[in-house]
């Protein structure tokens, strides 16, 4: 047993998905409140916490080289924790294999992280990923300053077990924060300086909840509640299943101006047999009409999705309706991955695993179709007059940089601050940015 001095400076390290940003930003707040300092610069700090992801291998190597990475000249390291969906999914291996990782913490126990830190500071070995649910967020300090983008994880878990997915061993059942929690950390991140947030959740339109005076409501009612904080301009969310996709979140796509124009709906792929051995609960067909009635509701709104190639015994022409399904769909942007196999689920144990080269050469046609599609919505932008929120200054001196309505990233030249909602002229489109001019108000 060593024991340390305690931890003055730390740095939180996320990996992943949104909520883990969000879990990430939440444990620096618990550590803040413990009086410990953040630091950008990892070689510094006296405590190191890795907030892991499990999706794909790729991302589970990703931890043990940075574990590795973390041993100082003098070959000593700083106290490391390892938190996420690795910590969850792995604990044990983690311990027996990195001997200088002190806590292992899952994302459902975060909120213990401060006495573990302590524990370990005291010579000890510290495990936790029970997944009691909800006493995590009811444990956590209050927020109180945030940039003009926020993230709000509403919802957690999935019940759907795609067989291809370890989330639902990860992360757990899927729980709904109560109303009231969401709408006090909504208002208090718009205290703090928000005027956007995106609900998270693995599944975040399967979110529940009570509106007060008992009503049960979805989604669109917790977007229609948060709708009414003055100074909140923008409310979006991610991800969405396409089986909780309502017809009150589609009317709220009509009707709540707050709402961005924005879905990201991932499909997976565009092959009846392949959906129904991935176990997603839609057809191509059923996706395609799902996405016509949001259209009807908001025609203008930008469509992003998620795909996997290669998934077991994925033919050639299975692949090909895929394509044919980005075609159909019309993406403005999304997401691409190489089927990998993960322990324990389903589909690892399937035949027909695909060889590394096909699943090189179906993702780079994938991405060609996807790149194009992208550079084709950003050129339809152009012309338009949009509000832009001001996330950031870019590169070039005098130049801002923000986010459309529809996600995509404007630069603009004028004076501006960061929070501010300007209107834009877009006239330049390339595939990931549209520059644009700020348009000059008239004096009242
Ligand atoms: N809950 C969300 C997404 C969670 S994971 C949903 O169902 O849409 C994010 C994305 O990672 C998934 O949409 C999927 O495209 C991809 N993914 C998940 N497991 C994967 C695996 N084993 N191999 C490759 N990609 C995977
Ligand atoms: Fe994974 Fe499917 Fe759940 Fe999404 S819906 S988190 S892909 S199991
Ligand atoms: Fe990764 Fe866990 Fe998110 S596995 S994608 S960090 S839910």
């Amino acid at each position: 047993m060593s024991t340390r001095t305690p931890p003055r400076t730390f740095h939180v390290k996320s990996f992943g998905c949104q909520m883990n940003v969000y879990d990430g930003e939440r444990m620096a707040e618990l550590l803040t409140a413990e009086g410990m300092t953040a630091t950008d610069v990892r070689e510094n700090a006296d405590l190191v916490v890795l907030n892991t992801c499990h999706i794909r291998e790729k991302a589970t190597e990703k931890v043990y080289s940075d574990i590795g990475r973390l041993r100082r000249e003098d070959g000593t390291t700083p106290l490391i924790a390892v938190a996420g969906c690795v910590a969850q999914a792995e604990g044990p291996e983690i311990m027996a294999r990195a001997p200088s990782v002190r806590v292992v913490v899952g994302p459902q126990a975060y909120h213990r992280l401060p006495q573990m830190v302590a524990a370990a500071v005291a010579g000890g070995r510290e495990t936790e990923t029970d997944m009691p649910a909800e006493a995590k967020f009811a444990a956590l300090p209050k927020r109180r300053k945030s940039g003009p983008t926020a993230f709000l994880t509403i919802q957690e878990g999935c019940n759907k077990f795609c067989t291809y997915c370890v989330v639902p061993y990860t992360r757990g059942a899927e729980i709904s924060r109560p109303f009231a929690d969401l709408v006090d950390e909504a208002q208090a991140l718009v205290d703090g300086g928000a005027r956007e947030i995106t609900l998270l959740g693995q599944n975040v339109n399967a979110w529940t909840g009570a509106a007060p005076g008992g009503r049960a409501i979805g989604l669109a009612g917790l977007a229609e509640a948060l709708a009414r904080i003055p100074d909140l301009a923008r409310i979006r969310y991610t991800t969405s299943h396409p089986a909780d996709m309502d017809d009150a979140l589609i009317a709220a796509h009509a009707d709540n101006p707050k709402l961005m124009p924005f879905l990201h709906l991932p499909v997976q792929s565009g092959n009846d047999r392949v959906l129904k051995a991935m176990n997603r609960s839609h057809s191509a067909e059923s996706y395609l009409r799902l996405i016509e009635r949001v259209r009807a509701a908001r025609p203008d709104i930008a469509l992003s999705g998620d795909f996997i190639v290669g998934f077991p015994g994925e033919t050639e022409a299975e692949f090909a309706d895929t394509l044919a399904i980005i075609d159909a769909a019309g993406y403005a942007q999304a997401f691409s991955f190489k089927y990998s196999p993960r322990p324990g689920t389903p589909a690892a144990a399937m035949d027909g695993q695909i060889a590394p080269e096909v699943m090189d050469e179906r993702l780079a046609r994938l991405q060609d179709r996807i790149n194009r599609d992208q550079l084709a919505f950003n050129r339809a932008s152009v012309g338009r007059r949009c509000t832009v929120l001001v996330e950031r200054r870019g590169r070039q001196p005098g130049q801002w940089l923000g986010k459309s309505p529809w996600l995509q990233s404007v630069h603009f030249s004028d004076e501006a601050a960061i929070g501010d909602l300007v209107e834009v002229d877009l006239i330049e489109a390339g595939p990931n940015s549209l520059s644009g001019r700020r348009v000059v108000q008239p004096a009242a």
